[in-house]
């Protein structure tokens, strides 16, 4: 048994769960059970899985589903639609983790890209939570521009090139109230991995070039990067091999082991990790997470990513093949445990929604 060290809450704010219609993909449980051995207290659930979440209606099916089958505590996502539903933000403002606006597009037919509607869904937001964007590039200046104009806090999504480090860290020199996220995807893998990995390299947005890569790098060293996201995005390998295949990879349970193999080779310190997974996650969405929650990982394993191994239903990563060092043995939710570093330990259910009391 190698060294063992203790974490605090992990926090991951952009993941796709899937369940409802796209249960075939995954399910609360299935992926809430990725969540728990990717070492993750909490995980925040976007609104593009069928029934999407543009409605009351759309809403309540998913929390009674999730309520019902998840291990590891969560919230979720409203979405700000094409279809100007902004009447709905008094509606579910109490039971969400805050708002999401697709501004290019991706898997779902979520798109908003009439920039009158954009601006109207900034005016209508009461700005009391996070409003999350999926802005690149030209939107991603677009989306700060508003930002500017109503001040309220926005979190730009996998942030992936240069252009859109050097757009937020302006923005940040400006005081605007702003914050981003990165995706292991987009640290470790480039444009040029397309070829040994076909279409299990699609997301998006898409892999970037090495430039791109190497300014993430820099940005995350001189702190313009707030937090570490999966994007956890499961698609199966079947569907996945259909022309054109879908967007999205799955990543809950290769985030953490790529980080502290980073640690482990120098390229980041082990008080960053925990910043971006963590610490400034619960601070930008206002979370205080419950004591007795905590993860323990054992830095002195080292193992080979393997699909069959992992607890995503769709079993398979586009890290396959990748040494990690670095490895969840324990994961601890309100003082119970939920993982031994093999089994998940609680029910469908166990998991509770972060936003309940507010
Ligand atoms: O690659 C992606 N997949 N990007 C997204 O924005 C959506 C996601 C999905 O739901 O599959
Ligand atoms: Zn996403």
């Amino acid at each position: 048994m190698g060294r063992k060290i203790k974490l605090p809450p992990m926090l991951d704010p952009h993941v796709h769960l899937r369940g409802m219609d796209w249960a075939h993909k995954g399910d609360f449980y299935t992926e809430t059970c990725a969540a728990i051995a990717g070492g993750y207290w909490a995980v925040f659930d976007m609104p593009n899985t069928p029934p999407a979440t543009l409605d009351r209606t759309a809403l309540d099916h998913k929390l009674q589903a999730i309520n019902q089958q998840a291990v590891c505590d969560w919230g979720v996502y409203f979405c700000a639609g094409a279809n100007r539903n902004w009447e709905q933000y008094p509606l579910v403002i109490n039971d969400i983790c805050g708002l999401k606006m697709f501004n290019n597009s991706t898997t779902g037919n979520l798109l908003v890209d009439d920039p009158t509607v954009r601006e109207e869904h900034f005016k209508h937001w009461d700005g009391s939570k996070i409003f999350a964007q999926h802005a690149e590039n030209e939107t991603c200046a677009e989306i700060i521009n508003l930002v500017k104009k109503y001040r309220k806090p926005t979190h730009i999504l996998h942030v992936c090139t240069k252009l859109e480090v050097d757009l937020i860290r302006q923005a940040k020199n400006d005081g605007l109230p702003i914050t981003c996220g990165v995706c292991p995807h987009h640290l470790w893998l480039t444009q040029a991995d397309l070829t040994r990995l076909g279409s299990l390299g699609w997301m998006k947005p898409n892999l970037q070039t090495q430039q791109d890569q190497d300014a993430l790098w820099q940005g995350i060293v001189d702190g313009v990067i707030d937090i570490i996201e999966s994007d956890h995005a499961p698609h199966t390998l079947e569907e996945k091999s259909n022309t054109p295949s879908p967007y999205g990879v799955p990543g809950l349970e290769t985030t953490l082991p790529l980080l502290l193999t980073a640690v482990h080779e120098g390229r980041l310190t082990l008080a960053r990790v925990i910043e971006m997974v963590s610490i400034n996650p619960c601070r930008i969405y206002g979370i205080v997470p419950p004591p007795e929650t905590y993860t323990v990982v054992d830095l002195d394993t080292s193992e080979v990513i393997t699909g069959d191994r992992l607890h995503t239903k769709v079993k398979w990563s586009p890290f396959e093949g990748m040494r990690v060092q670095g490895k969840v043995i324990e994961t601890w939710i309100r003082g119970t445990q939920v993982y031994d570093g093999e089994r998940i330990l609680v029910k469908p259910g166990f998991g509770k929604n972060v936003y309940a009391h507010s």
